[in-house]
């Protein structure tokens, strides 16, 4: 069992983790799952994923990350960081000019400017970015590290045809739109060894027209395993399609499956023999059990679970608790609806961090209101990268 990266938002603008960060992971920790996985943490605070990102790099301050890891390997769990890079999906209250493969803006809501296609050379600095703070994670106590390939984001934005119109060597083909991963993951191996654990998290698709596709996943993941990952946890959807909460895109057959991206999973069983973890929609502890039992995958990752139980891992584990239930969220008006939903998980994240109990009778306009408030407001005390 293992906690799947859930964005904390808890960091100010110095984005180191602090007491808060160690209190909601001593919760976690606690529970008995074999891995935890940070949220996201930014390899460049000029492109964030939400105003309060913990940032790193080669040289960010030790103290507060040994701290935060110390809390999560003394109870003899791992604790595996994830590392973003956020591309054209950084907010308008992070950056004014995006990066991103090509110009391809990302329309919601007003909320993201147009980015800038990157040079050659910025792209070689991220692929060292991402080596440097994989080394720095190793030396700062985390027991792996996870490049987030999935989601919309940078490299998942490399990936897509539908992001990256790219003619260089870095677009066009699946071999040219894989090598910003393909080529991260092997600089990060070859400067960290083959003792320290790799993971990607890679969309299944984007569930788009004309985006990633389960073929170009396949394709990638064969190439990551030559590559020495050790596991790859499997997800989909971006931002226009947030198919990692609300399951849309998907297969009928495939959804009323508890897990939505399990008949991928197996497809990639037969094809290749990575370790594999799967997030999102497990719910049952019969369910979880059964996959476990047919071998369908080797981890199950949780994400909204941990933040709708205060006991959920430990409950699972030992059967006391059976099933969890997700909420119903609703958005003042539809267009709002993935800011309620991230509000509301948001807002239980922070209780947990704050030592309080989770509060499941939150409702979709306030979390809507709280969330918008909050990135705005410490978007505001950070530095704007015009
Ligand atoms: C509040 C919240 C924050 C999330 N943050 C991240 C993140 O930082 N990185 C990531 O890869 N996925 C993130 N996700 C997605 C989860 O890791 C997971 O893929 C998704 O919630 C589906 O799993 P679930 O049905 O068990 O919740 C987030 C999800 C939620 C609800």
């Amino acid at each position: 069992m293992a906690k799947a990266a859930l964005t904390e938002r808890l960091a100010d603008p110095s984005h180191l983790p602090n007491e808060k960060h160690i209190q909601l992971y001593k919760t976690w920790a606690k529970g008995g799952a074999g891995m935890l996985l940070s949220g996201n943490i930014l390899i460049d605070e000029r492109y964030l994923e939400s105003a309060g990102n913990v940032v790193a790099h080669g040289l960010s301050p030790e103290d507060p990350f040994k701290k935060w890891t110390k809390t999560v390997t003394d109870t003899n769990t791992h604790f595996w960081a994830q590392l973003n890079h956020a591309g054209r999906q950084s907010t308008i209250f992070s950056t004014r000019r995006p990066v991103s493969a090509s110009d391809v803006q990302l329309k919601k809501m007003g909320l993201f400017a147009k980015p800038r296609p990157l040079l050659e050379p910025e792209i070689e600095d991220i692929i060292n970015r991402f080596v440097k703070t994989t080394v720095f994670c190793r030396r700062v106590g985390f027991t792996g590290v996870q490049f987030h390939a999935a989601h919309g984001y940078l490299l998942s934005q490399f990936l897509s045809p539908k992001t990256n119109l790219r003619t260089d060597k870095w677009g066009g083909t699946i071999e040219n739109r894989a090598r910003l991963l393909l080529d991260t993951v092997a600089k990060a191996r070859k400067a960290i060894g083959h003792e320290f654990p790799i993971s990607v998290k890679l969309n299944s698709a984007d569930f788009q027209k004309g985006g990633f596709e389960e073929q170009d996943a396949l394709y990638v993941i064969k190439e990551l395993e030559k590559r020495g990952v050790d596991l790859l946890e499997i997800s989909g959807g971006t931002y226009e399609e947030v198919t990692f909460f609300t399951q849309k895109g998907v297969k009928k057959s495939t959804q009323e499956r508890e897990a939505y991206f399990l008949d991928f999973a197996k497809d990639v069983r037969r094809e290749s023999q990575i370790p594999i973890m799967v997030t999102g929609g497990f719910r049952t502890l019969e369910f979880c059990n059964k996959v476990l039992e047919n071998k369908e995958l080797d981890i199950v990752g949780f994400g909204r679970p941990f933040l709708l139980h205060e006991n959920f891992a430990a409950g699972f584990l030992d059967g006391s608790l059976e099933k969890v239930v997700d909420p119903t969220i609703k958005a003042p008006i539809k267009a709002y609806y993935d800011t309620a939903v991230a509000g509301f998980y948001d807002y239980q994240i922070e209780r947990l961090a704050n030592g309080k109990a989770l509060n499941l009778k939150y409702s979709g306009g306030r979390s809507t209101l709280r969330f918008t408030k909050n990135e705005m407001w410490k978007g505001l005390k950070n530095k704007i990268n015009m």
